[in-house]
């Protein structure tokens, strides 16, 4: 079965990032697409420590073992399509995102490039300002992973839990990411 892989890397779980990538899900539940999220909000997880151990074992894992960034990198490589979501934190993803990027970019990279042609999307929510840089982050990481993004990436605008909801545009705009990932997905996997 198709499966989408989705990782929040807010600090709240079930917060405004979270809805995003849950109503991206509805439409690709509706296609019959399986979807998994994974919420970095309180679980333990830390920077790239630049040992290069990955290029020398080349077994498609970090040998930082102690947090939940192998379990990250083995369902996004077990899926066909990742999102990746993120708050805007000071006009960036959050450390906890950027953490999980840093890490699993260098072992896709130590092990031929274990996200290519996945199907990629992004999923950012904000109070105000800083969703273009953030999801400028987050593109670069998709794209330089050789995932093929399903077209416009996704921004809402909120600040307390649920404020999202509110936001007519940013909830559409998830949708059609859902929907524009459940046709490539489609047209990629046969
Ligand atoms: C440390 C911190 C920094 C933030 N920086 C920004 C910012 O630069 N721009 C912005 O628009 N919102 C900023 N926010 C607000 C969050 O992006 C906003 O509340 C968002 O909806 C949170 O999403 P979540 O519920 O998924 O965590 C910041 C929030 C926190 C906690």
């Amino acid at each position: 079965m198709t499966k989408v892989i989705a990782i929040n890397g807010s600090a709240r779980k079930d917060g405004n990032t979270a809805i995003l990538i849950r109503r991206m899900f509805e439409e690709l539940e509706n296609e019959g697409i399986e979807t998994e999220l994974i919420q970095l909000a309180g679980t333990k997880i830390r920077g790239c420590t630049a040992c290069m151990k990955c290029f020398e074992n080349m077994d498609s894992r970090c040998v930082l073992e102690d947090d939940i960034v192998n379990d990250c990198i083995g369902k996004m490589t077990g899926a066909d399509g990742i999102i990746l979501g993120s708050p805007v934190y000071f006009s960036d993803v959050t450390a906890e995102m950027k953490a999980l990027i840093d890490r699993a970019g260098l072992v896709s990279m130590a092990n031929d490039g274990l996200f290519r042609r996945k199907v990629g999307s992004a999923v950012v929510a904000q109070r105000r300002t800083g969703a273009m840089h953030s999801l400028d982050t987050l593109l670069h990481f998709l794209l330089s992973a050789n995932t093929i993004i399903a077209g416009w990436p996704v921004i809402g605008v909120g600040r307390d839990i649920g404020d999202v909801n509110k936001d007519d545009e940013g909830i559409a705009r998830a949708q059609n990411a859902g929907r524009n990932m459940a046709w490539l997905l489609k047209a990629v996997t046969g």
